[in-house]
């Protein structure tokens, strides 16, 4: 199963979302990869891994199992990742004349029961040719009117039959917040049901360097995660 975290618009926890979902399905006793393909190398720092490729981005593509032979182990059973480094921020270009992620990711699919991908915010061919193989794409949304409005757009442009939004760092206290979640659940089909709101356990993540499960096992925020992952993998298929 192959997933893509991706929104065009930045910081809208596309990173926190994948190592959450990434830790929920290790958990659950799937073998569980992690590709980071942002230069920001934030999940690959979230999983205390070194941000460096052995052949930079451009190896990822190379024929011989590229990306394969970047896995690493991290420290959580059942959790592997393709760390990310700066060499990224010119994929597009890397992507070139290459077999893209269609090839790189057969080895993977074998090896892996699920691939999360840590998407960039931006737009590309590479994001064009990886959102061509994977299963689903998750999109991670805050409830407010601009990102509504990129992610209507961001959608037609997408194209992908399963393209699974979400809201997070939802405040409830807020009105907008509140009405724009009861819009979207009314109006809007496939958005999926599980809400993360915004709350401080998940921003210790960046001082932890680790996925929420790791350091705050109790906080029900750990299964809202799980219930997130659920769907998910419910409706990729
Ligand atoms: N539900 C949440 N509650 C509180 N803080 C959150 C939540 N989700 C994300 N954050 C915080 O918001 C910031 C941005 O999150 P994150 O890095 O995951 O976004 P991103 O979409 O991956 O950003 P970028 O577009 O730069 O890759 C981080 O500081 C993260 O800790
Ligand atoms: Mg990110």
């Amino acid at each position: 199963m192959l997933i893509a975290v991706y929104n065009l618009k930045g910081g809208v926890g596309k990173t926190t979302t994948v190592v959450n979902l990434a830790f929920a399905s290790a958990q659950s006793g799937a073998r569980t990869l992690i590709w980071d393909l942002d230069a920001q190398a934030a999940a690959t720092y979230y999983l205390r891994l070194k941000p460096s490729l052995d052949k930079g981005s451009k190896g990822l593509f190379a024929k011989k199992k590229g990306a394969f032979k970047e896995v690493c182990s991290s420290e959580i059973h059942n959790l592997y990742a393709i760390p990310a480094d700066y060499s990224l921020r010119k994929i597009d270009q890397h992507l070139k004349n290459q077999k893209g992620f269609a090839s790189a990711v057969k080895p993977l699919s074998k090896a892996f029961d699920a691939v999360l991908f840590d998407c960039p915010p931006m737009a590309g061919a590479a994001i064009e040719d990886l959102l061509g193989v994977v299963d689903a794409v998750v999109v991670p949304l805050i409830p407010t009117t601009l990102s509504m409005r990129t992610f209507h757009q961001m959608k037609q442009k997408l194209a992908h039959p399963k393209t699974l939004p979400f809201f997070n760092l939802v405040d409830r206290r807020k009105r907008m917040h509140r009405d724009i979640c009861e819009y979207a659940r009314l109006n809007d089909e496939g958005f999926l049901e599980t809400i993360i709101p915004s709350a401080s356990d998940i921003e210790k993540m960046g001082l932890e360097c680790a996925p929420l499960g790791v350091f705050a096992s109790n906080s029900p925020l750990v299964r809202s995660y799980q219930l997130l992952w659920d769907e998910i993998v419910r409706a990729a298929f």
